[in-house]
């Protein structure tokens, strides 16, 4: 609907967009942007890969990285070099940068929920400089995952042909595109269902208000319905049909997927003890092992599907509380689904760890999505992948400089960043420079059109070149 919907409809999806954050008005948007802590040691990657990783790091503090997308030998500047150290995640996946672009949903999709024609100027110039790895927008695995209006799908051969120039215009930039994998579970209602019956989760428990949602031509908003609990054999669907999205991807051209198993989807409404109150059977709500079940299927069904090339990532957020989705002892939850996934083989690799790299939502964005002041940490799991040689990537209110200090310290090897990607396409180049991107317009995050999507400029030669004399100077001291 989105590209040519009418004015109500845009504003129904924008009013949605703030109504399901709690309500806070245009000060809140959704959820993705990103910010984070971490860090990586160069190079490091899935183990069986190490030793082209580490081949691939060049961090010679005397031979600065070159701004990306700029030729000629332009330095990084040096508050923000450790984020300009190339890393490999696996064979392919070769990058030059730790910036990467966060998933962010833009609610542009068209009918039979493909992607716009526009999504590929959009990524395309998000990709500009090579080497740059971007997460999809969330991307529903089937009809009954979707829950939000305008969100480009990848379970019939229409959405593959559609990603395909999409996909295209990124990997003709030397960039790495990721798919990430989608299913709503109880954040949906009839309008979005197959035969226009209530969502499924893991059992018979709404998102209360006041979170609500709008229906996929703007209508609304509505509370969200009580969902229908899985049954154990629609579960085994569930997980086909992350395959069969999982290789429609790779046949749209995508490099690797991401299982989304975060923000309150079903993935993490099973692994959340507030939203799984199952009995009996290997799914219920009694232990973390039994929650996370489900999740650890079908990465491992992902994994196998998609061959020993370390092309699965997975997304979690151990703390955050976005639609009501809630833990209560997130270190015993996630703690048990982090090592169980890190011991994940595709089939016929014994070799190393199937995942690609685990990507964490940072425990300081709360649920409205803006950064909050907590002791909470993500070490623990950052901790449990460094020890298994996969890669981090965290997400969630990055600043140049301590998206650097984290990357430097080992903490993480990826940054997300999201909102201020959205209205600067040349984000990387700007932080290489010193300098920073605009957030871009709210109001335009999830309207449709062009506006507030492929309209945001980049640099003016005069603006770079000013920059890249100041970069200079500074280096030389
Ligand atoms: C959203 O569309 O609001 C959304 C999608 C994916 C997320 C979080 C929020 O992970």
């Amino acid at each position: 609907m989105i590209s040519t919907a009418s004015g109500l409809q845009q504003q129904h999806v924008l009013t949605q967009r703030n109504h399901h954050h709690l309500g806070a008005p245009a000060a809140v948007k959704p959820g993705f942007l990103a910010r984070t802590r971490g860090g990586g040691a160069p190079g490091r990657g899935r183990a069986p890969n190490a030793a082209a990783a580490a081949a691939a790091v060049t961090s010679s503090p005397s031979s600065p990285p070159s701004v990306p997308g700029v030729p000629g030998n332009v330095p990084v500047v040096s508050a923000v070099e450790p984020l300009f150290r190339p890393l490999s995640l696996g064979p392919g996946l070769d990058l030059a940068h730790r910036l990467v672009l966060a998933p962010l949903t833009r609610c542009r999709a068209g009918p039979g929920d493909t992607p716009a024609p526009s999504a590929a100027l959009y990524y395309g110039e998000r990709a500009a400089a090579p080497g740059t790895l971007l997460i999809s927008e969330a991307s529903p695995i089937s009809p009954q995952a979707r829950g939000y209006p305008g969100t480009p799908g990848l379970w019939t051969a229409e959405q593959v042909e559609a990603w395909r120039p999409v996909v295209r215009a990124v990997k003709d930039a030397g960039s790495v595109f990721c798919a990430q994998l989608w299913h709503v579970g109880r954040a949906s209602c009839d309008l979005y269902q197959p035969g226009g019956g209530p969502p499924v989760s893991a059992s018979a428990i709404a998102i209360p208000p006041p979170w609500t949602l709008y229906g996929p031509g703007g209508e609304g908003p509505f509370p969200y319905p009580t969902p229908r609990p899985l049954a154990a054999d629609e579960i085994d669907g569930i997980v086909q049909d992350f395959v069969t999205a999982a290789k429609n991807a790779v046949a749209a051209g995508f490099d690797m997927v991401e299982v989304h198993a975060a923000n309150g989807y079903l993935l993490a409404q099973f692994l959340s003890d507030g939203s799984n109150a199952r009995k009996g059977d290997a799914y219920s709500g009694a232990s973390p092992a039994s929650r996370a079940r489900f999740l650890l299927r079908v990465v491992q069904a992902v994994a196998d599907a998609l061959g020993s090339a370390g092309r699965v990532g997975v997304r979690l957020s151990p703390f955050n509380e976005f639609l009501a989705c809630v833990e209560s002892r997130p270190l015993a939850t996630y703690g048990h689904a982090v090592s169980e996934l890190l011991k994940i083989r595709a089939e016929g690799d014994a070799s190393g760890a199937a995942l690609a790299y685990l990507h964490f939502v940072e425990p300081r964005i709360d649920a409205t999505f803006e950064p909050r002041d907590t002791d909470l940490t993500l070490a623990p799991y950052t901790a449990m992948a460094r020890a298994a040689g996969v890669a981090v990537i965290t997400a969630g209110g990055w600043e140049p400089g301590p998206a650097a200090e984290a990357v430097a310290s080992g903490d993480v090897d990826l940054v997300c960043v999201g909102r201020e990607w959205i209205g600067s396409p040349d984000l990387p180049k700007r932080w290489a420079l010193g300098l920073r991107g605009n957030k871009g317009d709210r109001a335009m995050y999830y309207s449709g059109g062009e506006e507030g999507y492929t309209t945001y400029a980049c640099l003016s030669p005069e603006e770079e070149g000013a920059a890249i004399e100041a970069a200079v100077a500074a280096r030389r001291g």
